[in-house]
């Protein structure tokens, strides 16, 4: 479900001194409740994320979670080699299976080499894009079908799942303004190709609604941080079955 983001107190978000109350937490997390947590940060190119995720870090940091990062496609030695490739605007002839597969490539080395270590000794694991980014890009936007994205997804993450995605919601147009000059293969698509991706994260989030959150990144970055925060609070919550890695290991 979006968050509304109306202020309960009436204040001003801009910096008149009211910013404070709303950045309070209302609902404090222990960082330990969130070790071995798989968490997502995902959304259309544009959206604030790369800015949002440092944040994410430095308070998951602050409070105790242990955190890591780790970015797709990439995150390890082989990802960055194969992240060269999907992104290199010379690449222009390839086929969509073969871009899919790459970045489910990408992803099999982070799970293996990264993110199921970091989960197995318990520490919070963020990561930057994942098979939600492929059912968007290469599925809703590109025309793969879901199923065939899910089937090569659980062979690619041998069947992890994140327990929180937050997608960062953007409307086209805004992203588009927001894009460096150079673009990417990717992000060379085009204004109707990224409003598809938009339209595919936003058709996960209300298909599973347990493990997704949408966050509108139209206010100033504070208050989304404040948002994804808040998001990541009311998840953990109702997070009562252990981590997926901690019960693998019985
Ligand atoms: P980034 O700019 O967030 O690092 O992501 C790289 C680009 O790759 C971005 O345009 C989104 C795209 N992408 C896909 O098309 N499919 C995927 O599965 C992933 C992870 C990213």
């Amino acid at each position: 479900m979006p968050l509304d983001f109306s202020d309960p107190a009436g204040g001003d978000t801009l910096g008149d001194g009211t910013t404070e109350s709303l950045l309070e937490h209302p609902m404090p997390i222990d960082g330990q409740s969130l070790h071995g947590r798989f968490l997502v940060l995902d959304g259309p190119d544009g959206c604030g994320k790369s800015t949002q995720l440092a944040r994410l870090a430095d308070w998951l940091g602050s409070i105790g979670a242990d955190p890591i990062t780790v970015r797709e496609p990439g995150g390890t030695a082989i990802g960055e080699r194969i992240r060269e490739v999907l992104l290199d605007p010379a690449c222009s002839e390839m086929d969509l299976r073969c871009e899919m597969l790459l970045y489910m490539a990408s992803r099999a080395q982070l799970c293996r080499e990264r993110i199921r270590p970091a989960l197995a000794v318990g520490r919070t694991v963020i990561a930057d894009r994942f098979v939600s980014s492929t059912l968007a890009y290469q599925g809703t936007a590109g025309g793969l079908s879901p199923e065939a994205i899910a089937a090569v997804g659980r062979v690619a993450t041998e069947d992890l799942e994140p327990d929180l995605t937050v997608v960062l919601d953007v409307d086209e147009t805004v992203a588009a303004s927001r894009l460096s000059p150079v673009l990417d293969r990717i992000e060379q698509r085009g204004i109707e190709f990224h409003r598809r991706v938009r339209a595919g994260f936003l058709e996960q989030a209300r298909r599973w609604p347990d493990r997704h959150e949408v966050v509108d990144t139209s206010p100033p970055p504070e208050i989304v941080f404040r948002a994804i925060e808040s998001a990541i609070e009311r998840h953990a919550a109702h997070w009562t079955a252990p981590a997926t890695i901690a019960s693998e290991r019985g």
